[in-house]
């Protein structure tokens, strides 16, 4: 694995306001869990990297939790508690579960967080029930708090932007490398915003609405989400075409196996190099995924989906000035991007 910077520098503290959103979500989310059918409600555990199939303690950590606090920052930077953004961590995290749940399934991943995926380790059967649970459960749960229709409102459209962009995802794989019909990369923006960004930004702008915030305060927040989302999906594509598996948690090549349109390879396949039509003719006879990452980062696709992150991230921190909102909770929230991208690259 070749290595590089980080997207954008990592700012110290940043796993401290994970960790304090983690322990003032994880009550709710463990109670709302608790209202599933108990096999259900274990897949959900599962999931969630709370415990091991049977029910054990788990020995892996699960998710950053990165999505919940979104909401908490995003209820402190509209000035109230942390807690008044709880219900909406819960939601997002719900939904996120429900998601990946379904997304390995769609793209035949076995390997999630470093352990078999839910369809793998229970069935296919089950964890799709297991996904409808989450989603139910994470609509229910906002339907419950007293934020009024609006809530409810922006977590279904929420829902559906995240289900057109899966639809684009797998339409895309279907199209061509070259010609008229390839996927140009403004596509894959619209795509990756709204499978990834979109959840992202609801997480943020919901934490603010139950927290009191304006409606203009509320989408600024959103629109944070929604780059923040587009930088994490970039660098999502990047990993998975260059990452180490037992870094990632996930197989490396599986993008390119299942003919995925990621920014790195449209990108490459754009490029005026040498490489980028040696990569194509590649690609259309499904050659070597090895020799595809090396040709893709010869013309420039790794470097390109870098620098389109970083003008992601950039914008994201755009959003936030212009509208009134609590500092310290700002500052959490300017940091969240270096933390999320530092993965490593
Ligand atoms: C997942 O996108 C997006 C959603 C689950 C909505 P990907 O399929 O690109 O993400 P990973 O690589 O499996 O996590
Ligand atoms: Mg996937
Ligand atoms: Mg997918």
């Amino acid at each position: 694995m070749s290595t590089a910077q980080p997207v954008v520098p990592v700012v110290g503290g940043m796993p401290d306001v994970l960790d304090r959103c983690r322990e003032l979500v994880r009550p709710a989310l463990v109670e709302a869990v608790r209202r599933l059918h108990p096999w259900v409600g274990e897949m959900a555990a599962y999931a969630f990297g709370w415990c091991e199939a049977g029910g054990a303690p788990a020995a892996a950590p699960g998710g950053k939790g990165v999505r919940q606090a979104l909401a908490v920052l995003g209820a402190e930077a509209a000035g109230a508690p942390g807690r008044a953004g709880v219900a909406a961590a819960v939601a997002v995290e719900l939904v996120h579960t429900f998601s990946l749940l379904h997304d390995d399934i769609m793209d035949g991943d076995a390997t999630r967080r470093g352990r078999p995926a839910v369809w793998k380790e229970y069935g296919t059967g089950p964890a799709v029930l297991a996904g409808d649970a989450l989603f139910a459960l994470a609509v229910e749960t906002l339907a419950r708090t007293p934020g009024g229709p609006a809530v409810v409102r922006r977590l279904s459209a929420t829902l559906v932007d995240l289900l057109r962009g899966q639809a684009d995802d797998l339409l895309f794989a279907t199209r061509p490398w070259r010609g008229p019909e390839r996927v140009r990369p403004p596509e894959y923006r619209v795509m990756a915003e709204h499978k990834t960004g979109a959840l992202l930004g609801c997480a943020a702008a919901l934490g603010a609405a139950l927290g009191g915030a304006t409606p203009a305060t509320a989408d600024a927040l959103d629109r944070f989400g929604r780059h923040l989302g587009v930088a994490f999906q970039l660098v999502d594509d990047v990993l998975g075409l260059w990452g180490d598996p037992a870094v990632t948690g996930k197989p490396v090549h599986a993008d390119l196996r299942e003919r995925k349109k990621t920014f790195p390879v449209l990108a490459a396949l754009d490029a005026p190099h040498p490489a980028a039509s040696r990569l194509a003719a590649l690609l259309e006879s499904d050659g070597d995924p090895a020799e595809a990452a090396a040709l893709a980062e010869a013309a420039g696709g790794r470097a390109a989906a870098l620098a389109e992150a970083r003008r992601h991230v950039a914008a994201a921190g755009a959003a936030l000035s212009g509208v009134p909102l609590d500092a310290g909770a700002c500052a959490g929230l300017r940091a969240l991007p270096a933390f999320l991208l530092a993965r490593d690259l």
